[in-house]
C-alpha cells in the first residue's frame, strides 16, 4: 500500500494523471467510479484534461453503490450524481456508464446481474474510492463480510448523518438500503486508489493503513491488495504513526514509477 500525503488539490491531480495515463495507454479502460465529495476534485481535473484531448469514448466506468429506492430522477441518486460530475462532462459512450439499479424489482437478481456486467468486460481497471467516517469503503459498513460481493446493505445511523448534508440535513431523508460492491468484488480491481481529506477521516485512513484487518474497519482489506494507493491531506494523515516515513519515501520514489 503505498500512502502519498499532500494538499487536496494536488492529490486529485495525481488521481487524474493516473487515470489520464492508463487511458492513453489503453483506451477501452474500465473505470470505477465513486460517489461522495473526496472524488469531485479529481472529477472535476478530468473534465479539464478533456478539454484538453483526453478521451473516454472507448472506456467504460461501473459506479461502486446506489441508493435503494430513490425516485428516478432525484438529484441525490447517485446514478445522477455520476452523470452530473463526471459522465455528462466527457465523452463516455452511451451505456459505458453502469450502476446497480437501486429501483429494480428483483434486487438480488440486479446485484447478480451487476457482479456479471463487471466480469464481463474483464474486470476494473483503476478504482476510485472514497471513505466514511466508519471506515465504510463504497457502502460496505462494518460487519460486512470480507468476502462480499454486490448486494443489499442496511446503511447505519452515522453514514446517514454523514449524508444527511446531501438530503438538506433531513436525516429521515436518506434512504435506510443500498445496493453496494462488496469487499471482494472492489479487491478484484486491479488498482485501487483511495481519497480522503479532513481530520474527520484521520482515524478511519488510520485504521486502514495501520490498524488490523477487521470486518470492523472494513477498508482494512484494501492491505491485502497488491496495487493499493492511498492519497490523503494533511488533516486525514494526522493519526498515521509512520507520516513521517510515508512523506520521505514518496519524496525520494523515481519519477518513472507513477501511483
Ligand atoms: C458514501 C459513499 C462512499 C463514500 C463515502 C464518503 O457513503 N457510498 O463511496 O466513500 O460516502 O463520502 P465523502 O467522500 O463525501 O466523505
Amino acid at each position: 500500500m503505498e500512502v502519498v500525503i499532500a494538499p487536496a488539490g494536488d492529490l486529485a491531480r495525481l488521481a487524474a494523471a493516473s487515470i489520464e495515463a492508463l487511458l492513453t495507454e489503453h483506451p477501452r479502460s474500465v473505470l470505477g467510479l465513486a460517489t461522495g465529495s473526496s472524488p469531485l476534485k479529481v472529477y472535476d481535473e478530468l473534465a479539464r484534461r478533456h478539454k484538453d484531448g483526453l478521451s473516454f469514448a472507448h472506456a467504460r466506468a461501473f459506479m461502486l453503490d446506489e441508493y435503494v429506492g430513490l425516485p428516478a430522477d432525484h438529484p441525490e441518486r447517485y446514478r445522477n450524481v455520476i452523470e452530473r460530475e463526471i459522465a455528462s462532462r466527457v465523452d463516455f459512450a452511451p451505456g459505458a456508464v453502469q450502476g446497480p439499479d437501486g429501483n429494480a424489482e428483483d434486487l438480488e437478481r440486479a446485484c447478480a446481474d451487476y457482479e456479471a456486467a463487471i466480469a464481463a468486460t474483464g474486470g476494473v481497471d483503476l478504482q476510485l474510492l472514497g471513505i466514511g467516517t466508519d471506515g465504510h469503503i463504497a457502502f460496505n459498513e462494518p460487519g460486512s463480510s470480507l468476502a462480499s460481493r454486490t448486494r443489499i446493505k442496511t446503511l447505519t445511523r452515522q453514514t446517514r448523518e454523514d449524508n444527511a448534508r446531501f438530503f438538506g440535513g433531513a436525516v429521515g431523508d436518506v434512504p435506510r438500503h443500498c445496493l453496494t460492491q462488496g469487499l471482494a468484488t472492489i479487491m478484484s480491481a486491479k488498482h485501487l486508489v483511495l481519497l480522503a481529506t479532513g481530520r474527520a477521516k484521520a482515524e478511519a485512513v488510520h485504521q486502514l493503513v495501520e490498524g488490523p484487518i477487521s470486518a470492523m474497519w472494513p477498508a482494512t482489506i484494501m492491505q491485502m491488495h497488491p496495487h493499493a494507493t492511498v492519497l490523503v491531506d494533511d488533516a486525514a494523515a494526522s493519526r498515521l504513526q509512520l507520516a513521517d516515513y510515508y512523506r520521505q519515501t514518496y519524496a525520494e520514489k523515481p519519477d518513472w514509477q507513477g501511483l
